[in-house]
């Protein structure tokens, strides 16, 4: 784990903020997003968390924890901590990784087929995440959570327990089904349990062609009028960032036309959210 930064520890004990990112649908940019807001807040002078709770790794291995994330002689992981968080949660520190710009919990290879499965029916099976944090929350000053694209225990567990959710999309037909599968999921968990605060919709990857631009305004027109509706750009660089398990766009590519995007999904979270520390303000 990386070394607070001197902005915060002393000081700060207020619980982080979780913030998820969730869509139904799969390739809409939830862990290109989860790194790239992680590193726009890092800039911003926040300690963050990104936790990687998609059973497939991809969080991980983008940052270059694939060996972490396979090493199946590794007893105390992610799939553990959420199958016994009371026992594990003062130890969640052990498990966390340093990403360079930002920490990282990672997923196991344990958690596919396993852990959704074990936690099904389980007393408090939807409380786990924040059962598995509470630690660690007082050590950051923001965190996120990364999602596989489904509706299950574990993405039950993520719209439960964030205090914010981000809604990556795509500007075509087939991830506003994920949208929508996913606003179905939300009424579910709000009628058993409290209101969810969706903070806002990142439409991920717009091409420059007249079918997403009038994707684009669609959302723009279902949902501008009560949420932010963010646009971000097919752009080759948020990729290579990634690719060269550099992380954010922050540290690699100052130019960006995509920065000042980001830079407003953090003026959301700060605005909505008690996000610790003192940032840059
Ligand atoms: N704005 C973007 N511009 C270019 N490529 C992107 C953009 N957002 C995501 N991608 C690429 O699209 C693919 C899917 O993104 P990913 O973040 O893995 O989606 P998800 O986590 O929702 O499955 C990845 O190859 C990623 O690099
Ligand atoms: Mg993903």
């Amino acid at each position: 784990m990386t070394e607070t930064t001197e902005t915060t520890e002393a000081t700060d004990t207020r619980p982080a903020p979780i913030v998820g990112l969730l869509n139904q649908k799969g390739g809409v940019g939830k862990t290109t997003l989860t790194v790239q807001i992680a590193g726009a807040l890092n800039a911003h002078g926040y300690d963050v968390l990104a936790v990687d709770l998609a059973p497939e790794g991809a969080l991980a291995s983008i940052l270059g924890f694939d060996d972490v994330y396979s090493d199946l002689d590794q007893e105390g992981t992610l799939h553990e901590l959420l199958l016994n968080p009371t026992e594990h949660a003062p130890q969640a520190h052990e498990l966390v990784e340093d990403a360079g710009e930002f920490d990282l919990l990672p997923a196991h290879e344990r958690m596919v087929d396993h852990t959704a499965s074990a936690l099904d029916g389980e007393p408090r099976a939807r409380e786990r995440l924040a059962m598995a944090l509470e630690d660690l929350r007082t050590e950051y000053d923001v965190i996120l959570v990364d999602n596989q694209p489904d509706i299950n225990v574990l993405t039950d567990n993520a719209l439960r327990n964030s205090d914010g959710i981000l809604i990556p999309t795509y500007a075509e037909a087939l991830s506003v089904q994920g949208f929508d599968r996913l606003q179905k999921q939300i009424a579910a968990i709000e009628e058993y349990y409290e209101p969810v605060n969706i903070l806002g919709i990142v439409v991920n990857r717009i091409e420059h062609n007249n079918q997403a631009e009038a994707m684009v305004a669609q959302l723009q027109e279902n949902f501008g009028e009560h949420l932010p509706v963010w646009e971000i750009r097919k752009r080759v660089a948020l990729q290579r960032s990634l690719a060269q398990h550099q992380a954010s766009l922050f540290g690699v590519d100052s130019e960006s036309d995509m920065l000042p995007v980001l830079e407003a999904i953090v003026a959301e979270i700060e605005a909505n959210l008690d996000v610790g520390g003192d940032g840059d303000a």
